[in-house]
């Protein structure tokens, strides 16, 4: 039942429950932790993009004084392949490598600087193969081939209605191909572990890592251990952004393979050098639409053909396309669609699990297509969204029938209104065409399902921990990475059973304690842990309000939790009105009633057929609006970012500061897509190595950013409460050239929108940076 209204905490600006550690220096990261007679390890990389291993000298590497283990991939005890959908990514190459970040060798030693000594006496010969770098020429039957099978990683489609009746049916038929580039987490604590051999012949890992259960399946199967012998602990995470996934697997792996075969434990910190070569990116995506509207802006077809770099290695590739082609269409609606995307393997590095997860690049694509849409029709932008809009009722391009309110028209409205668009996005278009500086106003619209919907198995649990005082242990298998779940569960607990978040200890997960939750991705947490942490509470609520009654001398209804209190909101004078809760737990401990539980969530039903490209994709969905306000300079090609307003249906709010904060960041890492990073390779050579490089937006980029969300609870989530992580991240960098657009008049089809772009029209990028000319020609 969803409370409409008098929340005693939820929604409410609270302090982060982690944030006294953090600024005070007392958390500890992956690379605070150590222990007596450790080692350091070390990683031998590949010297190639893609090579034959012809032979590997290890001999003197060994013999250095301090080294105590060299290991290559004969020394795997179990399995040497792992992966969360595909199996096919190796802990140490063998006979072939198959990108630059790929591992040949390892070793441990007394101190980093023996390890790395140690690395440059490793002796590996190599036979250097042609490399492939370009998705669509890796599925040309000429293109040499990384897998016996090919290069196709994946094929996923959407099929709706009848795609040439709807186009048959307009008046326009707009092309448009438009691309994105790879970017990187840049999260600012680089990847480390501690491997420490434990008892019973197993390990121990403390590491900086996101997915616990999904490394810990990983690691047990290359040390062909049992599960229960394989403890993953995570420590405080400096960022991950969904980046410390399949690389963590890899760390883990080597970790403790190296202090297996040394009997001692193993520390591995990835320098941010190490982090960037080896660590795998955002999907770069060509995209390619083909929109049929009518005259009066009706949209009546849609197709879309995707190519997305996969690199050599699936890691969630599956699951990242399978995003990208439900998303494909936007939040608007179409009777005919048919959308594709290929995954395709390359020798660039490998691509996965990035914030927003295959959304950000479709987001752009389309929003950046729709804006094209209305020029043609000289519409405004927010007129054709307008009319096409998904509503209540509608029925997504999969097939699927939004059973719940539907938020976009309300977040479009919200975002409108406060930045008067319309009138600004004439007024913008009637700039004296010879001024340096030109305004922009643009914006973008997206509908985003929550949580893993068809991609798989949706359950989590929450452990609750009453303690004799009153205090409270809260934990669970999902992790606190920064993004504030920590803060977001401990609010829904303390508003279940009246108590403030400082009554609780929020614990990080550790495998050999914590439940199983799946993985902490897609803006899954607040939804799925907060539905388990509520089940958690009712349980305990059941064993306690018996208790209080008895002490209050008043039944259970008349009992009000509140404030580390319990009332008798029923007391008449002379009776006992109010006892603590502390008082409650040591009187419950002493009838012998348990204080410890765990709630445990299933998700509702999803479906998805691969055949026919339909299905209930996800169980619900949010929505979001984001408006940017630029000003070029002609001079330079420089965007500045000055004002920002976003507007998210996020079903309920339920920490108000860690909502805002998601926005802040997601459009801070939004305008650094729009307009600074990227992770550029020549053939399957990373062109740099470190963030002098690769530019980040910084505080200095960032504009004010307006932010209102718009609550429309959903009948599913707790209290109301849908998601926000990601649907934050995925909009400003169509809004950003979209702005840009209405500006210069320039349509800038491929991101980042770079000053030699936004300047000339045309990606001048040094060509020994970014490819060949050709490889970059558009389509218009
Ligand atoms: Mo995420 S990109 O779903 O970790």
């Amino acid at each position: 039942m969803i409370k409409q209204n008098g929340f005693k905490i939820l929604g409410t600006a609270v302090p982060r429950v982690d944030a006294f550690d953090k600024v005070t220096g007392r958390a500890r990261y992956g690379a605070d932790y150590n222990l007596a007679n450790q080692l350091y390890g070390q990683v031998k990389y590949a010297d190639f993009p893609h090579a034959d291993i012809i032979s590997i000298d290890t001999t003197e590497a060994k013999k250095l004084p301090g080294v105590r283990a060299v290991l290559t991939a004969k020394d795997v005890p179990g399995d040497r392949t792992f992966g969360a959908v595909i199996i096919n990514q190796v802990v140490l190459c063998s006979d072939r490598v198959r990108y630059y970040g790929d591992a040949v060798a390892l070793v441990a030693a007394d101190t980093p600087g023996i390890a790395e000594r140690a690395m440059l006496l490793i002796k590996i010969e190599y036979k250097e193969l042609e490399s492939v770098s370009d998705p669509q020429a890796a599925l040309k039957k000429s293109s040499i081939k990384i897998y016996p099978k090919g290069n196709l990683c994946i094929h996923h489609k959407v099929r709706k209605g009848d795609l040439d009746k709807g186009f048959g049916e307009s008046d326009i038929i707009l092309e448009r191909e438009y691309k994105t580039q790879k970017i990187e987490h840049a999260y600012i604590e680089p990847e480390a572990v501690l491997a420490e051999p434990g008892e019973h012949g197993g390990i121990t890992i403390t590491g900086s890592i996101q997915n616990l259960y999904n490394i810990r399946r990983s690691v047990a199967k290359v040390l062909n251990m049992p599960l229960n012998r394989v403890r993953l602990i995570q420590a405080v995470l400096g960022g991950s952004f969904g980046g410390k996934d399949e690389t963590m697997s890899a760390l883990c792996c080597r970790g403790a393979f190296l202090a297996l075969a040394t009997g001692r434990p193993v520390k591995m910190v990835n320098s941010r050098e190490q982090s960037m070569r080896e660590s795998y990116k955002r999907h770069p995506y060509k995209i390619r639409y083909k929109i049929g509207v009518t005259k009066t802006g009706m949209f009546k077809a849609i197709e879309s053909e995707m190519y997305a770099d996969v690199g050599p290695y699936a890691s969630m590739s599956p699951f990242v396309t399978w995003r990208s082609v439900v998303h494909a269409t936007g939040p608007y609606r179409f009777a005919n669609v048919k959308t594709d995307v290929y995954a395709v393997y390359t020798n660039n590095c490998y691509t996965g699990a990035m914030r927003g997860f295959g959304s950000p690049q479709v987001c752009f694509a389309i929003e950046s297509l729709i804006d094209e849409l209305a020029e043609k029709l000289g519409m405004d932008p927010y007129e054709i969204r307008k009319k096409n809009l998904l509503k209540d009722g509608s029925i997504t391009a999969t097939g699927q029938k939004l059973n719940h309110k539907v938020g976009v028209a309300q977040a479009l409205q919200s975002v409108i209104e406060r930045s008067d668009f319309q009138n600004k996005w004439a007024a913008n278009r009637q700039q004296d065409k010879d001024s340096q500086f030109k305004r922009g106003i643009g914006l973008s619209c997206s509908y985003r399902g929550i949580s893993l919907g068809a991609e798989g198995t949706d359950a989590a649990g929450v452990i609750i921990s009453i303690q004799t005082d009153g205090s409270l242990i809260v934990t669970t298998g999902l992790v606190e990475m920064g993004q504030g779940a920590a803060t977001t569960i401990s609010l829904i607990v303390a508003e279940e059973l009246g108590v403030t978040t400082e009554k609780i200890r929020f614990l990080y997960a550790d495998t050999s304690v914590t439940p199983d939750s799946g993985p902490t991705v897609a803006s899954r947490t607040t939804f799925m842990a907060g539905n388990a942490a509520r089940k958690g509470c009712s349980e305990l609520l059941k064993r306690i309000k018996p208790v209080a009654s008895e002490l209050l001398k008043c039944p259970v209804k008349s009992l009000k939790f509140e404030s580390n209190n319990i009332i008798n909101i029923s007391s008449r004078k002379g009776t006992p009105d109010k006892i603590s809760f502390a008082q409650l737990a040591g009187a419950c401990f002493q009838r012998g009633i348990s204080l410890y539980t765990q709630g445990w969530y299933k998700g509702p039903h999803t479906s998805w057929d691969e055949h026919t490209g339909k299905g209930e994709a996800y169980f619900t969905y949010v929505y979001g609006a984001n408006l940017a306000e630029v000003e070029v300079d002609c001079i330079t090609g420089k965007v500045r970012v000055i004002d920002f307003y976003s507007s998210h249906d996020l079903g309920r709010t339920v920490n108000l500061n860690g909502a805002q904060g998601q926005v802040y960041g997601g459009v801070a890492m939004g305008l650094g897509y729009a307009l600074l990073e990227s992770y550029s390779e020549t053939n399957g050579r990373p062109q740099l190595e470190n963030f002098d490089e690769y530019l980040l937006a910084t505080i200095c980029d960032m504009p004010p950013v307006d932010v209102a969300f718009v609550e429309n609870p959903d009948k599913l989530g707790p209290f109301g409460a849908k998601s926000i992580g990601e649907p934050a991240c995925e909009l400003a960098a169509p809004a950003i050239a979209n702005a840009v657009y209405n500006a210069t008049g320039m349509r800038i089809r491929e991101l980042p929108l770079t000053l030699e772009q936004v300047l000339l029209g045309k990606n001048l990028v040094r060509s020994d940076e970014r490819g060949s000319a050709k490889a970059r020609s558009k389509v218009s």
